[in-house]
């Protein structure tokens, strides 16, 4: 099942590939909806069902609630569907009584399922990481805006990209050959860094599919790129033909890599959690739990420390996730600094980044017209010599 493979890992866009091409955009949108509403569905079944049922009946109900109030389907077809997919797991029964019940009293869960719940977790680590009110509620209210926004950033004119900002719809039909779509968020975390990279060599070691070796470039640097995943390297490289860009793109472990004193830079885009992308991928909000963190946390000391060995002195280490988590972010950096005490902090110059201990958060306020962003996480560490 597609909710399934994403609880396993997978980005719901991946997860659908294996369904028919004509149903997609209709199971995207139901998908999403139901993670996003997760909290919302779950509370509404146990309002109904007193009794302990197995997981797969509940989220079939969870699903058919999400289907009866956004989608034009007929209601009673949602359940008759439902229905006969749960005596798969011997649940018909179970799920028959309690979607009949949903319908009987339509009108009340329409205002339960309204407001999208958040849950306590992700507002916590929210409101560790902004100190200003204004910014959570609007941190919390953005979970509702769809179709979220992107930009475009164009090779030759970057500068131009933050009024190029249209739905995706539109920008998609307009799309230039030499521009690629990103979040606003990911623009302005190199942007930053944007005077310390010019005609620098610089290595970024977790590439594809590519967007910040884009922006590398375009901003002056000589960017080589790596990743350890096939899939996603054949992607990178299928952007980089299409922006006429002569990348040097190659698949390759970080880890398993010796590049000492090669490179003056090296961006350490890291693999995370994706928490900082919960408008475009809800699920996430569902994967803040200390196992999931920890596998990533490792990866992310791990290869910010291999990064640290293989910097030139008086070289950078970028270190970015789209990640809001303390474990990811802060903590990251600030344990690293405490063991390696011949790395600075570089201090960036941005309005739109929020300073946090030793490094910066995108602020998605801060592009309020834009629709706000993802959230982002930047740290540039030096190699003091
Ligand atoms: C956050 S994504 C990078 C996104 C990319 N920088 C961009 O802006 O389009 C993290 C990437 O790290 C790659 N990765 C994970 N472990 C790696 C390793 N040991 N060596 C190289 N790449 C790795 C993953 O395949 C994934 O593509």
């Amino acid at each position: 099942m597609t909710t399934e493979k994403v609880n396993k890992g997978q980005s719901v866009d991946n997860a659908i590939t294996s369904l028919d091409k004509i149903k997609r955009p209709y199971a995207f949108l139901i998908i999403q909806e139901h993670f996003r509403r997760y909290q919302n569905t779950i509370e509404i079944v146990k309002e109904l069902s007193h009794k302990k049922s197995n997981s797969n009946a509940v989220l079939i109900i969870q699903i058919a609630i999400i289907m009866i109030y956004f989608s034009t389907k007929p209601v009673h077809s949602i359940v008759n569907d439902s229905v006969e997919f749960a005596k798969n797991f011997k649940a018909p029964g179970y799920v028959n009584v309690i979607l009949r019940s949903v319908l009987k009293e339509k009108d009340k869960f329409r205002s339960a399922i309204k407001e999208i719940k958040i849950g306590n977790e992700f507002k916590r680590q929210i409101i560790k990481i902004y100190s200003s009110k204004k910014i959570h509620n609007f941190i919390f209210n953005s979970l509702d805006k769809k179709p979220v926004n992107y930009q475009i950033s164009y090779l030759d004119d970057t500068q131009a990209i933050y009024d190029k900002r249209v739905s995706i719809i539109d920008d998609l039909k307009k799309i230039k050959k030499q521009s690629w779509v990103q979040d606003i968020g990911n623009y302005e975390c190199i942007r930053s860094v944007k005077k310390l990279i010019k005609n620098k060599n610089i290595l970024d070691c977790c590439a594809a599919p590519g967007g910040k070796s884009f922006l590398l470039s375009s901003f002056g640097a000589n960017v080589d790129c790596i990743d350890n995943q096939k899939n996603q390297i054949e992607k990178f490289k299928s952007n980089a033909d299409r922006l006429e860009l002569d990348l040097k793109i190659k698949k390759q472990d970080f880890l398993r890599s010796n590049f000492k004193n090669v490179y003056d830079c090296i961006l350490l885009d890291a693999p995370c959690s994706s928490l900082g992308t919960f408008r475009r991928n809800p699920d996430v909000m569902l994967k803040i739990n200390k196992n999931f963190l920890k596998s990533k946390n490792d990866k992310q000391a791990l290869m910010l420390i291999h990064a640290s060995k293989m910097i030139k002195p008086k070289g950078y280490i970028i270190y970015i996730v789209c990640s809001f988590h303390m474990d990811e972010t802060i903590e990251v950096i600030d344990k690293f600094l405490k063991k390696n005490t011949d790395f600075n902090v570089i201090e960036l110059q941005s309005d739109k980044l929020i300073k946090k201990n030793n490094g910066y958060f995108t602020n998605p306020l801060s592009f309020k017209k834009f629709g706000g962003s993802d959230i982002f996480y930047i740290s540039v560490l030096e190699r003091k010599n």
